[in-house]
């Protein structure tokens, strides 16, 4: 077995991945009081060694932006050192660390995230009762916790550092016309909707050049929703070419989804299909993702030019030494994910994973 382009290096930014495997951002829900990493996280992150980028899971950039009580955070200083620890981890099998950084926006209820108001850029159907709509400084005080949470990542030692602007969360009901209904310099036109992830994106570039890391940038841009209206293609390419203006180094393509997330969003048809699209449209690296299972798939999509880089995220979560095997030549070896429908149980129940449960009790048999 031999996949030439999966396992070739690849340069961005200032920085070379040794392999064009990602493990995209997976969130696992075990943070423990006040968003810390815990043990938890670092024996999850040690156990999936060998993506060439590791993305890690959502982190808020504000305790109000959270899912969940559960999900780890960088909105304080104290949350550096835990961090740091995932970073560590991911150095330590040579991969290069990136992060995610995230603000659920409407997602945000009350009762996920303490009690704090859910802030939206419009009040909208479907938005929590409570929630509270944005105004240009608490605009401004987002953005500047996206800065901030920038900074305490490359503190931490983070190589890639990705803004959050995909899957309907905040970056995402932004670009929405369905979920963004402003008519002041944040809404209307794509080019005010995409203001919010472009500022995001001035002051994260800003924090990465003067901390002196050579740090890359990326988004994971929802290029495309179902909403009503919704965001098109074009408004989407159209978003990532100021981005690429505002200082972006890698674009991580999915969709943008600020309707109710529809569970056919991540086939692989339309999210892999949005990034050879953008591929032929924006000048930067794009990571595909969407329903990759094998190595061979891996290789296939990297031949024939779909994207630069190959994410694997629920494959990973049912065989975490996926990308070790194919590094080792055991590609065979994969336990491979089923796909399972309509949801996949590491969102709630990882242990009842099939791939995972069928080598637990192969495991415990011997
Ligand atoms: C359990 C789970 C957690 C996820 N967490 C995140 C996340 O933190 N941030 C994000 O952008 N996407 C998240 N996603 C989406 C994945 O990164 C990925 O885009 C999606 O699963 C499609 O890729 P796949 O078909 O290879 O799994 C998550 C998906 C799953 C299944």
């Amino acid at each position: 077995m031999h996949y030439p382009h999966l396992l070739s290096p690849l340069p961005v930014g200032e920085l070379t991945l040794p392999n064009r495997i990602v493990m995209p951002p997976l969130v696992i829900w075990k943070a423990g009081l006040d968003g810390m990493v815990t043990q938890e996280h670092v024996d999850h992150y040690a156990r999936s060694a060998g993506p060439g980028l590791c993305i890690v899971e959502a982190t808020a950039v504000s305790p109000e932006g959270r899912l969940a009580a559960t999900q780890i955070g960088a909105w304080s200083d104290e949350q550096v050192d835990g961090l740091a620890r995932l970073a560590a981890t991911v150095h330590g099998w040579g991969g290069v660390a990136g992060i995610q950084i995230h603000h659920a926006g409407i997602k945000g209820t009350k009762e996920r995230n303490g009690g704090l108001p859910t802030l939206v850029p419009s009040l909208v159907a479907g938005a929590p009762k409570g929630a509270v709509e944005l105004t240009p400084d608490t605009i401004r005080d987002v953005i500047e916790a996206f800065a901030t949470a920038t900074r305490r990542c490359l503190d931490a030692g983070f190589d890639v550092i990705e803004l959050h602007g995909a899957h309907g969360y905040l970056g995402s009901q932004f670009l929405s016309p369905a979920s963004n209904r402003r008519s002041d310099e944040w809404g209307g036109p794509i080019e005010h909707r995409a203001r919010f992830l472009v500022e995001c994106t001035r002051a994260a570039r800003v924090a990465i050049d003067r901390s002196g890391h050579r740090a890359a940038l990326a988004v994971r841009l929802g290029l495309a929703d179902g909403g009503d209206p919704p965001l098109t293609i074009d408004d989407g390419c159209a978003a990532a070419a100021l981005l690429v203006d505002a200082g972006v180094d890698l674009f991580d393509v999915s969709n943008g989804g600020s309707q109710p997330t529809r569970r056919d969003e991540w086939t692989r048809a339309t999210t892999l299909e949005l990034a050879r699209i953008a591929r032929t449209r924006v000048d930067r690296p794009v990571i595909g993702v969407g329903g990759v299972k094998s190595a061979d798939e891996a290789e296939e999509l990297l031949g024939s030019g779909v994207a630069d880089l190959v994410a694997v995220g629920r494959a990973i979560l049912a065989d975490q030494q996926w990308a070790a095997k194919i590094i080792d030549g055991r590609a065979d070896q994969i336990d491979r994910c089923i796909d399972c429908k309509p949801r996949c149980f590491h969102f709630t129940e990882p242990e009842n994973c099939p791939p995972r449960r069928a080598r637990n009790r192969l495991l415990s048999a011997r």
